[in-house]
């Protein structure tokens, strides 16, 4: 199965991406963590991507085509994978179909996550991390064990500013894809509202039934 998932900052695509790929059996691939990993091993990928994550825009579109070409070519992703936060605009969309009919490939589906931005801020400014173990939690949604332990740490981009304009990015450079995706049949929408679990079974059968 390949898949990309779609949808605004803090939808929940890094926590679906994480168990849904599992009940797949399909790597999960991330640009945003594979880029975060790039910063905090001091790379010059890392070192180039810094700037436009802090400021909540787009890493330009060669690094990343580039980064991701790379990573689908593993051996691990040959019988299928699950892209969270890539394509992420409509020139990311065509180079993706582009590499994969290359290899005698097409995308499955396209799975858009849909929350509105108050839910959005709710989720990010609430957003905490494990830097033992890189598990995410909320605050309130999903608590770490020792809210005040120096293991936690707030992600640079999950600050008011920059979520704002993580927001106007998404609406003016990636929503254009969900259309991308829809003229082409691929298209699948799912309420990413409600608890974890309850948006985990949303995504299953949505993919279940697509695959019908
Ligand atoms: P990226 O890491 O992809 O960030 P994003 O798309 O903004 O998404 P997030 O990771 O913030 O949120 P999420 O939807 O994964 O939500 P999560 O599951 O964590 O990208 C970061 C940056 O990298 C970009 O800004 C850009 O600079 C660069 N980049 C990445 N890809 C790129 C590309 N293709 N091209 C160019 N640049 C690129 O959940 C959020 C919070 O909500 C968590 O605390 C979680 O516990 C909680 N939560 C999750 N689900 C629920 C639920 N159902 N109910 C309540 N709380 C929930």
């Amino acid at each position: 199965m390949r898949l990309v998932l779609v949808g605004p900052p803090g939808a929940g695509k890094g926590t679906q991406a994480e168990i849904v790929a599992g009940e797949l059996g399909v790597p999960k691939i991330s640009t945003g963590d594979i880029f975060r990993a790039n910063v905090s091993g001091g790379t010059q990928l890392g070192l180039e991507a810094k700037r436009y994550m802090d400021a909540g825009d787009l890493v330009p579109d060669e690094v990343t085509n580039k980064m991701v070409a790379e990573r689908l070519a593993a051996e691990d992703a040959a019988g299928g994978f699950l892209l969270d936060g890539y394509p992420r605009n409509t020139e990311q969309a065509e180079v993706l179909d582009r590499m994969l009919e290359a290899q005698g490939r097409a995308l499955d589906l396209a799975l858009e996550l849909t929350v509105d931005d108050d839910e959005v801020v709710r989720r990010l400014s609430g957003r905490r991390v494990s830097k033992s173990t890189g598990k995410v939690y909320h605050l309130e949604f999903d608590p770490p064990p020792d809210p005040d332990s120096d293991d936690l740490y707030q992600r640079s981009d999950d600050q008011p500013e920059t979520i704002k304009n993580r927001l106007k990015v998404y609406a003016e450079q990636t929503a254009p894809i969900v259309g991308y995706y829809a003229e082409r049949g691929k298209l699948v929408r799912i309420d990413a509202v409600g608890g974890v679990d309850a948006v985990t079974e949303r995504a299953m059968s949505a993919i279940r039934a697509d695959a019908e």
